[in-house]
């Protein structure tokens, strides 16, 4: 069996009730794009951020969120999160200078991130607010759904639908109604797409020995290594979703897939307490929250990530330390020691809705013989 934190099934499992084909866009988008980073980028057009603007950002976000912001040669200066991936208000306050435009914040690995301070601040200083929805889909806070307090929002549904591609833009400021610069799909990436989605479901069915090819091409070690840099030569050009994507996720209901999310989530909480070296890093499941992962700490991450490699079980740190080696940046030898931290520490266990208990049990069996093996160095 091959198991992964994305999700390996080709159609999300129906509800009793049936699926509607026709229903809204989870999140409300108004435009999908083939990616969450393509949203990004139109987003930044449509917001009209110059090269002369600055951005304030979360210090740990991934390459594909930098690269819009570098391709368009935009300052960024980052600001802290605390273990629970709060921000600081006052923080972010203080940070604000002359060439401040806008405000990044990420609902981080589902949960929801309270913006409303945030939201009276950005209006007050005239910035925007960019939310960051790509590991929230579908999640709600006692405000109201994700994706309503910044002036743009970008989801990811590829993250949590068994789909080749999909991402997508919510507006909720008035603008024109057309949005800039997206080429049309291309056929290459969605069989692409398609191709990939078809190897992980196989696999994850131990159809197809994926697990031992990635083991013999040593490829667990891409998911611990990561070069800190972020060039602008490495992005590519923002495409149109491909229209098998567009039609399936019109149509995707997303309660019984986060009922199925959180029931993971829970079978996580439950069993996880029981074993030595590892421990989660939240306590809670809050209401409304469709969980991305169900993140742990361990001392040594690195090897327990080799290790569950080596029983055909890919977790992912999800979490890296700041890009530092960016042009632009305005605080590149700031210390962010709480995520450098849980950058160094976390890992992911999946808990998407296409795993069954008896997988659930399979991984967790694998972890307990793994951490019972533990000799801590
Ligand atoms: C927090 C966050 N936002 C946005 C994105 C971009 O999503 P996509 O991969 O669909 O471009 C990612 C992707 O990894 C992400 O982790």
């Amino acid at each position: 069996m091959y198991v992964t934190v994305l999700p390996t099934g080709i159609w999300p499992r129906p509800p009793a009730n049936g699926v509607s084909l026709s229903g809204a866009v989870p999140g409300g988008c108004q435009h999908l794009f083939r990616y969450g980073r393509d949203a990004l980028w139109s987003g930044l057009l449509l917001l009209g951020l110059e090269a002369h603007h600055e951005v304030l950002m979360p210090a740990s976000n991934c390459e594909v969120v930098m690269l819009p912001f570098v391709k368009r040669g935009l300052s960024i200066r980052y600001y802290g999160l605390n273990g629970q991936f709060e921000f600081d208000l006052g923080e972010i306050e203080s940070r604000i200078g002359p060439q401040t435009r806008a405000v990044y914040a990420n609902h981080y690995l589902g949960r929801p991130t309270d913006l409303s301070g945030l939201r009276r601040l950005c209006t007050d200083r005239g910035l925007f607010l960019i939310e960051d929805c790509a590991h929230a889909l579908g999640g709600a806070d006692q405000d109201g759904p994700v994706g309503q307090k910044g002036d743009i929002a970008i989801f990811s549904y590829r993250k949590f639908l068994p789909f080749p591609d999909g991402g997508g833009l919510r507006i909720n400021i008035p603008h024109s109604g057309e949005v800039p610069e997206s080429g049309a799909a291309s056929r290459l990436v969605t069989a692409g797409g398609v191709f990939k989605s078809l190897t992980l479901a196989l696999a994850a069915r131990g159809l197809l020995p994926l697990a031992a090819w990635k083991r013999w091409r040593a490829d667990m070690d891409a998911y611990l290594t990561c070069a800190d840099e972020i060039d602008a030569a490495d992005w590519v050009a923002p495409r149109q979703i491909s229209p098998y994507s567009k039609k399936r996720i019109a149509g995707t209901e997303l309660e019984p897939i986060i009922n199925l999310r959180r029931e993971n989530y829970r079978f996580w909480q439950q069993n996880l307490t029981s074993l030595r070296g590892v421990m989660p890093l939240f306590t809670d499941l809050a209401e409304g929250q469709n969980p991305f992962c169900f993140p742990i700490l361990s001392e040594n991450r690195d090897q327990l990530v080799q290790a569950m490699a080596k029983r055909g079980i890919y977790l992912e740190p999800t979490i890296g330390p700041p890009y530092r080696n960016i042009p632009k940046l305005g605080n590149p030898d700031e210390p962010f020691p709480v995520l450098e931290d849980i950058a160094a520490r976390m890992l992911s266990l999946p808990v998407h809705q296409s795993l069954v208990r008896g997988q659930l049990e399979f991984i967790f069996q694998a972890l307990q013989e793994t951490c019972r093996e533990w000799k801590p160095s």
